[in-house]
């Protein structure tokens, strides 16, 4: 068995944890809306066709954020399409996922939606195919609180009182070639400055993100943020960083190392940003939207098929990820790694929610279910809130095809407003049970009450709607703390949460 310790000390601070950390993402894509959150006719849809089951489904991961509505998907959309008489709304073809977008839901549906799953909405604008004039009519129609020309069409569709959006993107991954309207780091920033000046002189309460480079892989990275920064740094609030990890060649021990890279590519855009503000001589210091991350590989090959087949359909059944037990591992190293990174990262997006590269499933007509992704971030999301602590980890190492040195053990830290203490680790031993010694010097009297494990003996494990309890957490017995002290046995490749009060 091999030996690791944890220390950890109240006084060991990160930062307070913004509670948007635990955000996640509705795009019009596939069957995320359509078939996802929304199926009129099914048994368990609500008087707006929203379903039920998937509410309840979200409500249980405790949702704060939902970005929306694309993704890829916004840099061509026109935001007045999705308002006013649903029969009169347009269908049109959206070029992101060359498929038809018939509007049915939109804007207030969507408001209704996040309001009875208890999220609040981050609302993206398109700044490829449009730009800043768009961006703030939408603002106004949003937010402005009536007597206008938007405002007065929202209260006309039906909603007296402002939606109150407070969270804006400015684009989506504008340096990507197959995003619609692509732009050089210099376009964008000059768009993004002008659009975040008339967003906020029409609602100065809100808050902007400003696209970062599409992936830590793309060429431009780095320099994409220095320059878009250089133009727009003293209008926006937040750098949004993306990223998703694959195992295409069956490595387990590499795989799990991506969130070293994670871990790097925060750093690097931390970094960036600090130089502007230094190179500016600013007071203000720029936080990180890390809107979308995820595990996505698995659909690619399917979906090249789908288009082949059946291009412009409405909801094509794209980017329908099936996640095995691995994927929830690194899902739950990445928590880690968002937490201990909570200084500065003040938002993170799961990409996405439902159906699309999604920790909740359904099948239309039919059932809803949870992929094993969906158990890692339940309990950060039910159990991470509060300030994050530093961990002082002592753990064997590995080397592995990308990295040398990385730690068998991942592990964070979380006190509760109420005083409890949660520890996150990740065990990524192929093989070996692990004794870790968890050394909590300053908390005085602590009692142990659950020990939450996530472990499956296949790592390619999944969940299907037939057997949705593939894999599923259980307990483990819980040890005393005596004089500060815990000895817990891990499990080889496992999730664990350790809970005290
Ligand atoms: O989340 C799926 C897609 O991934 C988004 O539309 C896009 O922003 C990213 O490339």
């Amino acid at each position: 068995m091999k030996q690791a310790k944890i220390i950890l000390d109240r006084d060991y601070r990160i930062s307070r944890i913004d509670e948007r950390i635990f955000g996640s993402f509705i795009e019009h894509l596939g069957r995320a809306v359509y078939g996802g959150i929304y199926e009129p006719g099914h048994p368990l849809a609500d008087e707006l066709g929203f379903r039920t089951d998937v509410m309840e489904a979200v409500k249980k991961l405790g949702v704060p954020l939902v970005r929306y509505p694309g993704g890829n998907f916004v840099s061509g959309f026109h935001w007045e399409d999705s308002v006013g008489p649903v029969a009169q709304r347009p269908k049109r073809l959206d070029l992101a996922w060359f498929t038809t977008e018939t509007n049915e839901v939109g804007l207030h549906e969507f408001a209704s939606w996040a309001g009875k799953v208890g999220s609040e909405i981050m609302y993206a604008v398109n700044l490829g195919t449009r730009g800043p004039e768009q961006a703030r009519d939408i603002v106004e129609y949003a937010n402005h609180r009536g007597n206008s020309k938007y405002s007065d069409m929202r209260i006309a569709n039906g909603r007296k009182d402002p939606l109150g959006i407070k969270l804006w993107c400015l684009g989506n991954e504008m340096d990507g070639p197959w995003q619609m309207g692509q732009k050089t780091a210099y376009e964008y920033g000059r768009v993004a400055n002008e659009a975040a000046k008339m967003m906020k002189w029409v609602d100065p309460s809100i808050e902007l993100v400003a696209c970062g480079s599409s992936s830590s892989e793309m060429p431009g990275f780095g320099d994409w943020e220095l320059t878009m920064l250089n133009e727009c740094y003293e209008n926006i609030d937040y750098v949004s960083l993306h990223r998703y990890y694959a195992n295409p060649t069956g490595d387990t021990a590499g795989f799990l190392a991506r969130t070293m890279d994670m871990d790097d590519f925060i750093k690097s855009v931390v970094s960036i940003c600090d130089a502007v503000k230094g190179k500016k001589h600013s007071h203000k210091q720029l936080h990180l939207s890390f809107d979308e991350w995820n595990v996505w590989y698995h659909s690619r090959e399917q979906d090249e098929e789908i288009w082949k087949r059946e291009k412009w359909d409405r909801a094509l059944p794209l980017l329908e990820d099936i996640y095995n037990f691995e994927d929830a591992l690194l899902v739950g190293s990445m928590l880690i790694t968002l937490l201990r990174n909570a200084d500065r990262v003040k938002i993170a997006c799961l990409a996405q929610l439902v159906n699309v590269i999604a920790p909740i499933m359904t099948r239309s007509g039919g059932g809803c279910w949870a992929q094993t992704i969906y158990y890692p971030f339940m309990h950060a999301s039910r159990y991470g809130r509060g300030t994050a602590l530093r961990a002082i980890v002592e753990s064997p190492l590995y080397d592995c095809v990308d990295y040398e040195g990385v730690p068998t053990i991942d592990a964070v830290a979380t006190q509760g407003d109420d005083g409890s203490l949660t520890v996150f680790c990740v065990n990524r031993d192929l093989a070996e049970r692990c004794a870790l010694e968890l050394d909590l010097r300053s908390f005085g009297p602590l009692r142990m009450r659950e020990h939450i494990v996530l472990h499956h003996d296949d790592v390619y494990a999944v969940n299907t709607e037939e057997k949705p309890d593939e894999v599923v957490p259980s307990t483990l017995p819980v040890v005393p703390v005596t004089d500060g002290k815990a000895q817990i046995a891990l499990p080889p490749l496992s999730w664990n949460v350790l809970r005290f009060a």
